[in-house]
């Protein structure tokens, strides 16, 4: 088989840039080591930027999230008891929308069908080869035959766990990594949200985040030990924990019920440079990974499809390579402003074991500072309605 562009992994990295090239006019195959089913069982964040959604408007995927999707001008700092709302929308003129990753991914797998655009699924023993060549190749398996994709470039969009970045030789990678002593315990519920803006809470016992899917559908995360069991946390314990972790206000309001998924997830920043090697381009959490503190990852997945796919088409219709000698520069720099944010707000507002009473304190005056000063809440709200592309 021979196409301009084989895209390593149907995650929204790999199946939005997809649908960008395939605007562009530029074919594309997607190989996904999983079932579609599988990559859509995945719980996972579940707010865009709005240039997020401009790109899902771009590709055509945007409608259902257009109406489904619930659009959100501030969001709320709990410490001390007390609630503070920080206003996006005055200060940034932009908004952000609560759509889950799910149903973005179902999207733009609808467009992607729709177009006729070949997916492999449950493609096995992935292999990019020959990438610091002109003639780069993508090899794997199924049904027990092993095939081979000739191509112009690979896109490695197949997450932290990939074969793409695990390809390069050692010496052309500088990664770099923080990972953080704690996790996140989240559960889905079909209950009202406990109220209409999201709540990130720093408290003696733990942060806490309350966020929704829907107005019927939340989602509920607290910081938890990392060698914790989800059998550890019976739906009692956990509703029992948010509650002392939220304001008595919301406490009081907070509607529990049933877990409909409940699952513990480890707090990481990692950062690979560079994203380009010769002909292989890595995107999304291929390259680097955020904690959620902040909802960046998929963004960044999003604003790295978006470089690469113009990328992409300077080369082929303007004949020029200053795209794809500039991605890597120009990808990183947004990248390295999401993991400074990131990590900011997973700092502000965790119990970290070595903080001590000094650490906890100087949190409470930066919390105390960003919600009374006009500048400093603004600098937060024009990180999280996210960076211009
Ligand atoms: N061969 C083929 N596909 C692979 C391989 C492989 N060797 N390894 C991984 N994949 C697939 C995975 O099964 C997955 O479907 O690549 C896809 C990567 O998707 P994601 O992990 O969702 O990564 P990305 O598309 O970059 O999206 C980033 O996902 O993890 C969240 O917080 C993150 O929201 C962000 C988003
Ligand atoms: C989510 O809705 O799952 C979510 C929202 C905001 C975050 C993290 C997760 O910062």
């Amino acid at each position: 088989m021979r196409t301009k562009v084989a895209i390593i992994g149907a995650g929204p990295a790999g199946l939005l840039l997809g649908q960008l090239l395939y605007s562009y006019g530029i074919d594309n195959v997607i190989l996904e080591r999983h079932t579609g089913e599988y990559v859509l069982a995945r719980i996972r964040a579940g707010l865009l930027e709005e240039g997020t959604v401009t790109l899902l408007d771009e590709v055509g995927a945007g409608q259902r999230a257009h109406h489904d999707g619930l659009i959100h001008q501030g969001i709320e700092l709990a410490f001390g008891g007390e609630r503070h709302r920080i206003d996006l929308h005055g200060p940034t003129g932009k908004t952000v929308m609560i759509y889950g990753q799910t149903e973005l991914t179902l999207d733009l797998m609808n467009a992607r069908r729709a177009a006729g655009l070949t997916t492999i699924y449950e493609a096995d023993h992935v292999r990019p080869t020959d990438f610091e060549t002109d003639h780069p190749r993508v090899s794997y398996l199924k049904d027990g035959v092993t095939h081979e994709i000739d191509c112009d470039f690979i896109a490695g969009c197949d997450g932290f766990h990939g074969v793409s970045r695990a390809s390069v030789k050692p010496e052309a990678i500088k990664t770099f990594e923080r990972v953080y002593p704690f996790g996140w315990l989240g559960i889905l519920s079909d209950t009202p949200p406990v109220s209409p803006e999201l709540i990130y809470s720093n408290h003696d016992r733990g942060f806490a985040l309350c966020t929704m899917r829907s107005t019927k559908r939340s989602r509920y995360y607290v910081q938890c030990p990392l060698d914790d069991h989800i059998d550890q946390w019976p739906d009692g314990r956990f509703w029992d924990e948010l509650k002392r972790r939220i304001d008595q206000k919301a406490a009081d309001t907070l509607v529990t019920g049933p877990s409909i998924e409940k699952s513990i997830a480890p707090l990481r920043s990692f950062v690979a440079e560079p994203m380009r090697f010769g002909r292989m381009f890595l995107a999304g959490d291929a390259a680097h990974i955020v904690p959620p503190t902040g909802a960046k990852g998929l963004n960044l997945a999003a604003s790295d499809a978006h470089y690469l796919a113009q990328a992409f088409r300077e080369y082929y219709d303007e004949r020029s390579s200053a795209g794809i000698d500039a991605y890597s520069a120009k990808a990183l720099s947004r990248v390295w402003k999401a993991v400074r944010f990131s990590w900011w707000m997973t700092s502000m507002l965790h119990k970290f074991p070595d903080n001590g009473p000094f650490g906890a304190r100087i949190q409470l005056a930066e919390l105390d500072y960003v919600v009374n000063s006009k500048v400093a809440a603004a600098s937060l709200a024009e990180n999280y309605v996210g960076l211009p592309f």
